[in-house]
């Protein structure tokens, strides 16, 4: 089969390629699903450029997210039936013409979603539900911070947010230049994240700061976090998109002092400990595509030759929102 393969760690596209690698089979358990389409994620990129902990070995198949059709069932695999449209989180290997998860990470794509639609639903939209939901805890009328709220999960966590009741929601960005798309996609007010961040978010909201801030940052703006966080707050790292060191956490004086607790998220962990949570979520996420609800509108990049040109947009701070690739 055919497959997106990064040969070795690199900053471009200079040792990514499409080759021939085996088929995989499923063993007890999984599943082999024919890859329709699969998303483009910032997680691919990490890999790429060698952070530790994402590519798993050289040549390395990333890709995070697949929707296609069943191709065979592993030992002890009961369904979907073979040629069932299907959606799945794949962790790594998805940007191939066959995929193999874990059954529980299996979900029906309801009647009438595209492959290119439900391709957005098991990383990117079901990072957002399980962001806001089991990790963040959102409560009816919280307020919610989000940075980098213009990439593919920004945006999805400001449709997603709405759904779960938020009140204000504000995205920051990094440049001035991706303001428009974080509205666009929903946020209250969008900052250029920078000197005068700080005064703006309390003015926007009253001096009480937020309920809850999500932060793919790493520990850059950690120190900024907790000084806008509400009293009662959470703040959830769930990214390093700089690729920086990652510093240690403030002592625990200033949580008591602030009353805030500052929690960890990766969905690779959930699919490894409680994968029936990813499945709810994709679930979820995938009803609401379905009923119009959540609407996304990916760019679709034809044939796995074109995944690195998207790649290099995402890792060059180009990307413009969500990308998913046509197989
Ligand atoms: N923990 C998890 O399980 C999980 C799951 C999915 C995604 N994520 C994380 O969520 C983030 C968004 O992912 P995505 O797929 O939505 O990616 P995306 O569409 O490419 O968005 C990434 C955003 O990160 C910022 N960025 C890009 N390059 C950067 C760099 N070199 N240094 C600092 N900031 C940079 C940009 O926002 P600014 O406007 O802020 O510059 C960009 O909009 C990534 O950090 C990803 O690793 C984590």
């Amino acid at each position: 089969m055919r497959a997106l393969l990064f040969d070795q760690p690199a900053a471009d596209t200079s040792t990514t390629r499409v080759g021939e690698v085996a088929t995989p089979e499923p063993g007890p358990g999984e599943v082999a699903i024919d890859v329709r389409a699969a998303g483009v994620n910032f997680i691919d990129v990490m890999a790429r450029r060698g952070d530790a902990g994402y590519a798993t070995g050289w040549p390395f198949v990333p890709g995070l997210e697949v929707a296609g059709t069943v191709r065979s069932l592993g030992a002890g695999v009961s369904g979907p039936a073979v040629g069932t449209p299907v959606a799945a989180f794949t962790a790594t290997g998805g940007l191939a013409d066959v995929a193999v998860v874990r059954g529980e990470l299996v979900v029906e794509i309801p009647a009438g979603l595209s492959f290119e639609q439900a391709a957005v639903a098991p990383g990117t939209l079901t990072t957002a539900a399980l962001l806001l939901g089991p990790t963040g805890r959102l409560r009816e009328g919280d307020s919610v911070l989000v940075h980098s709220a213009a990439g593919g999960v920004g945006q999805a966590l400001a449709s997603l947010a709405r759904l779960h009741g938020a009140g204000l929601l504000l995205g920051t960005v990094g440049g001035a230049g991706r303001a428009a798309a974080a509205e666009k996609a929903g946020y209250d007010a969008v900052v250029v994240r920078g000197d005068g961040i700080v005064d703006r978010v309390r003015e926007l909201t009253d001096g009480r700061g937020v309920d809850l801030i999500l932060d793919p940052q790493g520990t850059d703006w950690i120190e900024t976090d907790l000084e806008l966080v509400a009293a009662g707050g959470r703040i959830v790292l769930f990214g390093n998109a700089g690729g920086t060191p990652l510093a240690s956490l403030p002592a625990a004086g200033r949580l008591f002092g602030g009353n805030a607790a500052i929690g960890g998220f990766s969905i690779r962990g959930y699919a490894a400990k409680a994968p029936w949570m990813v499945a709810e979520a994709l679930s979820e996420v995938l009803q609401r595509l379905s009923r119009g609800e959540l609407q996304v509108e990916p760019t679709v990049v034809d044939g796995l030759e074109n995944a690195p040109e998207a790649q290099q947009a995402l890792a060059d701070g180009r990307g413009e929102g969500k990308y998913v690739v046509r197989l």
